[in-house]
């Protein structure tokens, strides 16, 4: 058994390193933002506020999160190039306070590592979804890099970006993930600590894969 996690805030990489470095070791890679972030899409397109416990509750009756080869299923469809908005990121952060939310993702997700080897990435995997995974990191970079590598992907991309607001934006998030009542955003005790302002995408999966080989496990 090969459970890592990997938590950390928003815009640090996380995703593209950890989907990176599952590939290298053939371990399957679990993005469980997106889990949240398809919650969130399923409440704005039903017209559901993100604070509202009792409405969330209701909406999350008979609603199915499913992984398959990287995509995310949501009741069945394949929402996978819908969830990576500004206005999906934040009411992701949003409706990710809410406990029911929470219980239901965690045992979603706990379910997943209990069947497969996996890198699991989030911001309560090593403290709370997988406590005793084999391996833990906590990643995070400066926000003023991290809005910059955002920014770029937004212009590579041919989008419309202000480097301002999505400075602003990453700020808000990370208050929000990090001072929610349940379960928020923290590094576990014996998480390795990676700190990637200074790192280029080749050196954080090389470190990644190196954690994850130094404990003997992959
Ligand atoms: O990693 P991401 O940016 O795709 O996550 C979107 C939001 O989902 C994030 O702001 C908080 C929430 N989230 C969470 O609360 N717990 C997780 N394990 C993963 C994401």
């Amino acid at each position: 058994m090969l459970r890592v996690a990997i938590d950390g805030p928003g815009g640090t990489g996380k995703s593209t390193i950890a989907k990176a470095a599952a590939e290298r070791l053939g371990l399957e890679y679990i993005d469980t933002g997106a889990m949240y972030r398809s919650i969130a899409l399923k409440s704005i397109r039903n017209g559901v506020d993100a604070e509202n416990e009792p409405e969330v509750v209701k909406m999350l009756e008979g609603t199915t999160i499913d992984f398959n080869d990287n995509r995310v299923y949501l009741d069945g469809e394949d929402v996978s190039g819908l969830i990576r908005t500004n206005e999906i990121s934040m009411t992701a952060s949003t409706i990710s306070k809410l406990g029911p939310v929470r219980a239901k993702l965690d045992e979603v997700s706990r379910h997943i590592a209990s069947v497969k080897n996996v890198v699991m990435e989030g911001r309560d995997i090593g403290t709370a979804v997988i406590p005793d995974a084999e391996v833990k990191i906590f990643m995070t970079a400066d926000p003023n890099v991290r809005a910059k590598r955002r920014y770029e992907q937004l212009l590579a991309q041919g989008k419309p970006a202000d480097i301002c607001r999505i400075r602003e934006e990453i700020e808000k998030r990370d208050y929000q993930d990090s001072h929610r009542e349940i379960n928020p955003l923290k590094q576990a005790d014996d998480a390795i600590f990676m700190d990637t302002t200074e790192m280029s995408i080749e050196e954080n999966i090389e470190a990644v894969c190196e954690a994850i080989e130094s404990s003997g496990r992959a």
